[in-house]
């Protein structure tokens, strides 16, 4: 969700380009296309922002995903696995019973550069590595990166269930921001469908990773919300040994893979009080990253021509790439 989508803070800059870009008005809002992507203008302004001052370090971890595909769930992983090897003391809480895992795991776009060219990035850097999360394509996530071998992961999510979440999610919050446009179920297919949506098409969000961890699987890792739900052992291992911080023989006896599972639960993490009362920077409430979780919720809320129709896009769209969902 964007916070304050009024233009009037827009950068003269951002302004002078936007004008240069292809323009839509739906009635999700007014959009813009940069480098194949749909943003709204605010968000625009971060890209542009991150582009242009971002200063990779080697260790650098991305987590990417288009909205509402499961980015939650992979920033709160993420944050538990490499707080094992630190050597905190007992009696403090554990950061994700402190934060909300959008607090710990700060989007580029949407937070640190939103509206400012020179954020304070020394907090981050005090915990090595740095840890960020974005919903840009890939190829416009890499301009700083040239040469990094930081790495990358993406969480990849049915469309059906990203759309029936997306909708929830902006109708929970509509009433705490400044949101121009109109966000009904019908509305946010048509967008979702057409491929002008915030972040989207969804299907060249998704290639876009998919091909980068099919030519480079040592810094691009594809996962899989669904294969999370299912096989979540398997996939947290596949994860910790991708960033480079494998579960120890040790470990595993001791049932540590099980706890950072447990830790890491929608249960367990919308139970916590700075969830279930916290907000993030941009005012939104914790409590909204947190629903159902559940794999074809969709099937609630999709008449059969919704359905029909989005399987038709994504048989087309994915055709012949090898993605399968
Ligand atoms: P639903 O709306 O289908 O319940 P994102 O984190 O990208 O914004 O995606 C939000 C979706 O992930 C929501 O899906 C939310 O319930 C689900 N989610 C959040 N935290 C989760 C967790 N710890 N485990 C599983 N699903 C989670």
């Amino acid at each position: 969700l964007q916070p304050q989508l009024r233009e009037d803070y827009l950068s003269e800059e951002s302004k002078t380009l936007i004008s240069s870009l292809l323009l839509s008005q739906n009635s999700v809002g007014k959009l813009c296309n940069y480098q194949g992507c749909w943003y709204f203008y605010n968000t625009l302004q971060g890209v542009v922002n991150f582009q242009k001052n971002f200063k990779p370090q080697d260790t650098d971890i991305i987590l990417a995903s288009f909205p509402k595909s499961g980015t939650t769930w992979l920033k709160a992983l993420t944050v538990a696995l490499f707080e094992r090897s630190k050597k905190t003391d007992r009696s403090c809480d554990h950061p994700l019973e402190s934060d909300n895992p959008h607090g710990l795991v700060p989007f580029l776009e949407m937070d640190l550069y939103l509206q400012n060219s020179t954020p304070d990035l020394t907090n981050l850097s005090s915990s090595s590595p740095r840890v960020f999360s974005t919903h840009m394509p890939l190829h416009t996530l890499q301009v700083p990166f040239k040469d990094s071998p930081c790495k990358v992961v993406y969480i990849c999510r049915n469309m059906k269930d990203v759309l029936v979440s997306n909708w929830h999610f902006k109708c929970t919050n509509l009433e705490n921001t400044e949101v121009e446009g109109s966000f009904t179920l019908e509305t946010m297919f048509d967008s979702l469908c057409s491929g002008v949506h915030f972040f989207g098409p969804f299907w060249e969000n998704v290639l876009s990773y998919w091909r980068g961890s099919l030519e480079d699987p040592e810094h691009v890792l594809f996962m899989k919300y669904e294969d999370l739900k299912v096989e979540p052992c398997g996939q947290i291992k596949r994860l910790a040994e991708f960033l480079g911080c494998p579960f120890s023989e040790e470990e595993e006896e001791r049932g540590d893979v099980d706890k950072i599972l447990e830790l890491c639960s929608l249960r367990n993490l919308s139970n916590l009080e700075i969830n279930k009362s916290g907000k993030t920077s941009n005012k939104v409430c914790n409590s909204s990253f947190f629903r159902k979780g559940e794999v074809g919720d969709w099937k609630n809320h999709l008449t059969p021509e919704m359905e029909n129709k989005i399987d038709n896009i994504v048989e087309e769209k994915f055709k012949g790439s090898g993605l399968k969902f």
